[in-house]
C-alpha cells in the first residue's frame, strides 16, 4: 500500500481530531460579515441507499414534511442575513434536492430576492422528471449533479439502485436528455468498493466519454458510521485497488477529452464554459451550511446544525440558530494548511491569492510543507502558482478521503448530540462535552 495512505489518515486524524468543541454562539458573538457561500441542505430521498454516508430521509408526501422543511430554511437564512452575511453562490445538496423541485424553485426565487447569486448548483438522482428540469432551469439553476455511479446493472444492484433508478441503459439515456437543458450536467461516480472490477469502471467512463457528459466526479467509497455494516458486507475496502483504479483507470480513461479540475472532478476541455467545481469548499473560504446536519466553516469556526428534523425545526422556530456543534477557532497555521490543503485538491494554489489573504507569502508560512511536496515530486510550480502533478492529483484524493471520512464522524457526533437535545424539554441547552468515536 502507498505508505503516504497511512501519513495522510494519521495527518488529518491527528489535525481534525484536535477540533476543540465549544458550546455554539456564534452569531451571538457578533459576525465579521463577508461575501460566503451558500449551502443549501434537503435531505429527502425516494429511497435510501445503503452505501450513503450523509443526512438523507425517505421522502414522506403524505404529511407536510417538505413545506415544513422549506419554511424552516426560510427562517433560518433570515437569521443570517439579519446578521450581516451576504451570499455570492448557492450548492444545493443533499439527499434529494430536485425531488422536491417545486418547493425548491420557490425557495431559490426567495434567496435570490435576497441575495446576489451568481452560480446555483443541485443534486438530483437519474430518475429526475421533466416537470423538475423545467422548474429548475427557470429557476436559474446553472449545474445539476447527477448520481450515476454506474451505468452498469450488477454494479447498480450491488449499490442497492437497480430497483430504485432503473437499468444502466435507461439511467444513460436519461443522463443524455438532460444534456443542454443546464450549462454544466455533472455525473457522480463511485469507485472502489471491494473488488470493484476495474473493466466495468473502464466501460462506465467510457460511456460518459463517448456521450460528451459535461463534467464527472468520481467518488472512491467513503466509510461513515451508519455504511460501515454495508462497507463490512461487501469485503475490504482495498487502497491498493483504489490507487490502481484511479492512475490505471480513471486518469487515462479521461486524460484525452477531460481536464481535471481538482483531484476527482473532470470537466471536458472542449467546453470552457464547464467552470464549475464539485466541491465548494476549494472555491470558497468560506460558507454557511443551513438546513439539517449542514456544516459551516466561517471566522476559522467549524459548526454543525442539528441532525435530525425535529430538533432543527424546534430550534429554528424558537428563533435560535439550529447549530449543535462548535469548534473553537482554527489556529492561523491550521487555518493556512486548510486552505492549502484545498486549493491543491482542486489542482493549483495562487500564491498571490494566498498572500493577500494571510498577509505573508506562503512558502515562507508554510516552508515546511512547500518544501515536503517538492521534494516528494507531488508538484510543480508555473509563476505564481504552484500546481498538483498527477502522483500529486491521487495524494491529494487520498487527503480528501480521509479528510470527508473524519467529517463524517462530526456529522455522527452532531447526530448523537441531536438525539440527546431532542429528549431536553423545550428549550435545550447547547452545552455539552461530545466524544468521538
Ligand atoms: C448526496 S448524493 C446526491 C445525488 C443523489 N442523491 C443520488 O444519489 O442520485 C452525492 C453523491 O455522493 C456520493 N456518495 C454518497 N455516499 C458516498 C460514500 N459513502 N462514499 C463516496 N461517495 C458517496 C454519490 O456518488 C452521490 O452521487
Ligand atoms: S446516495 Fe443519494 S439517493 Fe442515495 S441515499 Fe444518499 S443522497 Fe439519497
Amino acid at each position: 500500500m502507498n505508505p503516504l495512505h497511512h501519513v495522510a489518515r494519521w495527518a488529518v486524524n491527528q489535525k481534525l481530531g484536535r477540533l476543540r468543541w465549544e458550546a455554539p454562539g456564534r452569531l451571538a458573538d457578533g459576525v465579521r460579515p463577508s461575501r460566503s457561500f451558500l449551502y443549501i441542505h434537503v435531505p429527502f430521498c425516494e429511497s435510501i441507499c445503503p452505501f450513503c454516508m450523509f443526512n438523507a430521509h425517505k421522502l414522506d408526501r403524505r404529511s407536510s414534511q417538505v413545506q415544513d422543511y422549506f419554511e424552516a430554511l426560510k427562517r433560518e437564512l433570515l437569521m443570517y442575513e439579519a446578521a450581516g452575511f451576504d451570499f455570492g453562490a448557492a450548492y444545493v445538496g443533499g439527499g434529494t434536492p430536485a425531488l422536491v423541485h417545486e418547493e425548491l424553485a420557490r425557495f431559490l426565487e426567495f434567496v435570490r430576492g435576497r441575495f446576489d447569486l451568481t452560480e446555483v448548483s443541485v443534486e438530483a438522482n437519474p430518475r429526475i422528471p421533466d416537470a423538475a428540469v423545467q422548474s429548475l432551469a427557470a429557476a436559474g439553476v446553472d449545474r445539476l449533479s447527477v448520481g450515476v455511479q454506474s451505468f452498469d446493472d450488477g454494479m447498480l444492484e450491488r449499490l442497492g439502485r437497480l430497483e430504485a433508478y432503473g437499468s444502466g441503459a435507461e439511467i444513460r439515456e436519461r443522463v443524455n436528455r438532460l444534456l443542454g437543458r443546464f450549462r454544466i450536467v455533472n455525473v457522480d461516480f463511485i469507485f472502489n468498493l471491494p473488488n470493484h472490477d476495474p473493466e466495468v469502471l473502464a466501460r462506465d467512463l467510457q460511456i460518459a466519454v463517448d456521450d460528451g457528459i459535461d463534467q464527472l466526479t468520481t467518488y472512491p467509497l467513503m466509510e461513515a458510521q451508519q455504511n460501515r455494516g454495508y462497507v463490512d458486507r461487501q469485503g475490504r475496502i482495498s487502497y491498493d485497488l483504489e490507487a490502481y483504479l484511479y492512475k490505471r483507470v480513471i486518469l487515462p480513461t479521461l486524460r484525452e477529452h477531460y481536464t481535471p479540475v481538482s483531484s476527482w472532478c473532470f470537466s471536458r476541455k472542449d467546453k470552457p464554459e464547464v467552470d464549475m467545481l464539485d466541491e465548494y469548499v476549494v472555491d470558497y473560504f468560506d460558507y454557511v451550511g443551513i438546513g439539517t446536519g449542514s456544516m459551516s466553516l466561517h471566522d476559522g469556526r467549524v459548526s454543525v446544525n442539528a441532525y435530525t428534523l425535529p430538533l432543527y425545526q424546534r430550534l429554528v422556530a424558537q428563533g435560535r440558530l439550529p447549530v449543535v456543534l462548535e469548534s473553537a477557532p482554527l489556529a492561523r497555521r491550521d487555518y493556512m494548511l486548510y486552505y492549502l490543503m484545498m486549493a491543491l485538491f482542486g489542482r493549483r494554489v495562487d500564491c498571490k491569492k494566498f498572500e493577500a489573504i494571510f498577509g505573508v507569502p506562503l512558502r515562507r508560512a508554510l516552508w515546511p510543507e512547500c518544501t515536503a511536496l517538492r521534494a516528494m515530486g507531488l508538484v510543480y510550480a508555473r509563476g505564481d502558482h504552484i500546481y498538483t502533478n498527477e502522483r500529486g492529483m491521487y495524494v491529494f484524493l487520498m487527503i480528501l478521503r480521509e479528510f470527508f471520512t473524519h467529517v463524517n464522524r462530526f456529522r455522527s457526533l452532531a447526530r448523537e448530540a441531536s438525539h440527546r437535545l431532542e429528549r431536553q424539554p423545550a428549550a435545550p441547552k447547547l452545552s455539552f462535552e461530545p466524544v468521538l468515536d
